[in-house]
């Protein structure tokens, strides 16, 4: 590469013009023109470093000839800083899209392991950002055993802390019909706040009519698992999770066929993961944690919950 064999060259100049300045200093006087000089190293540097300028006499010659020298190598140099500086450009612009990949799958992975960290700053809820990333998306996770897709989606049901106070047993509320995917299956989520008349939730997901039921392969086969998200900072969050259901070893066809092409268009929901209403207001009156004290599924903010539905494509 030529900066670097200009760089070897200057350093053997520098060597020659130190080493034979004080031995041969009376050439100088008869120095008339550039071409000279050259002739004058020559001549020197044999007697200095006879082998090693040898080999690199000739573009030592070709580098230092000419009349404008100094200019030249000036030109080289600035050449040379310019092309260093575009590329280190571009090496830090290479360096952070690795970097925000990076963060971006670790996101991922953190999600997946349910260890997600967000950034703490973004005020709203501490959920937020892990929302604002992942919901309603299907992502590639890479694994030891290669890579599986995952699609996430998240629902919040507003003011959840009066409708479990007041609403009546078998009362339930809907998510809008939802897509796995961009031609997936339809599917909704189904909360009831007082499932039975002691007063557990429950949260059920199911199939329900959609555009694409017809090119899709019933019955439906895909892992799911639903989760409550805890709203606490992470350190101390405890998400429920339910376990990951196997459409093909729990509830029939019944529940994981297609949906009717007529009538009522939900399948009725095979699955769900259930709580106690202790689970949302914790009583714990002596409780000297001041985290504690908080609620950690319902926000304090508006007194909404949210639902993460994890389907494993
Ligand atoms: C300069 O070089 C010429 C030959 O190129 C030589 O005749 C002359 O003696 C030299 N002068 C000095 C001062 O060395
Ligand atoms: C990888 O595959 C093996 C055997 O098929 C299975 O037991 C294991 O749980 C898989 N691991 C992951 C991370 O999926
Ligand atoms: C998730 O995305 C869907 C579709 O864009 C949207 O309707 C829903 O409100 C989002 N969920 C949350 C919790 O923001």
């Amino acid at each position: 590469m030529t900066p670097i064999l200009l760089f070897f060259f200057l350093y053997l100049n520098t060597l020659y013009l130190t080493r034979c300045d004080a031995t041969v200093s009376g050439l100088y006087k008869n120095i008339t023109s550039d071409e000279d000089v050259t002739e004058t190293q020559h001549a020197t540097c044999k007697i200095a470093t006879e082998e090693l300028v040898a080999s690199a006499r000739a573009s030592v010659t070709r580098v230092l000839t000419g009349a404008c020298n100094a200019k030249l190598i000036d030109e080289r140099l600035q050449t040379l800083e310019e092309n260093l500086c575009k590329e280190l450009k571009e090496i830090k612009m290479l360096l952070h899209a690795i970097t925000e990949n990076r963060k971006r799958s670790t996101k991922l992975a953190n999600i997946y392991n349910n260890d997600y960290y967000e950034d703490e700053n973004d005020g709203l809820s501490s959920r937020q950002s892990e929302i604002d990333n992942f919901n309603n998306t299907i992502e590639r996770i890479s694994s030891v055993n290669g890579s599986t897709s995952v699609f996430f989606y998240y629902w919040q049901i507003k003011r959840f802390d009066e409708k479990l106070a007041s609403w009546k047993t078998a009362r339930s509320e809907r998510s809008s019909t939802f897509y796995v995917g961009q031609n997936g299956y339809a599917m909704y989520i189904k909360v009831t706040p007082r499932y039975f008349p002691d007063g557990t939730v429950f949260i059920g997901v199911g199939l329900t009519r959609g555009r694409h039921d017809s090119i899709l392969e019933w019955p439906f086969s895909h892992k799911i698992r639903l989760e409550l998200l805890d709203h606490s900072p992470v350190q101390t969050r405890q998400d429920r999770r339910s376990r990951i259901w196997d459409p093909s070893t729990l509830c029939s066809e019944y529940f994981w066929g297609r949906p009717k092409l007529t009538g009522e268009p939900d399948n009725p929901e095979c699955v769900g993961l259930s709580a106690s209403r202790q689970v949302f207001f914790p009583n714990l009156p002596f409780s000297i944690h001041p985290l504690s004290k908080t609620m950690r599924y319902i926000s304090d903010r508006d007194g909404a919950i949210t639902i993460k539905l994890t389907v494993y494509l």
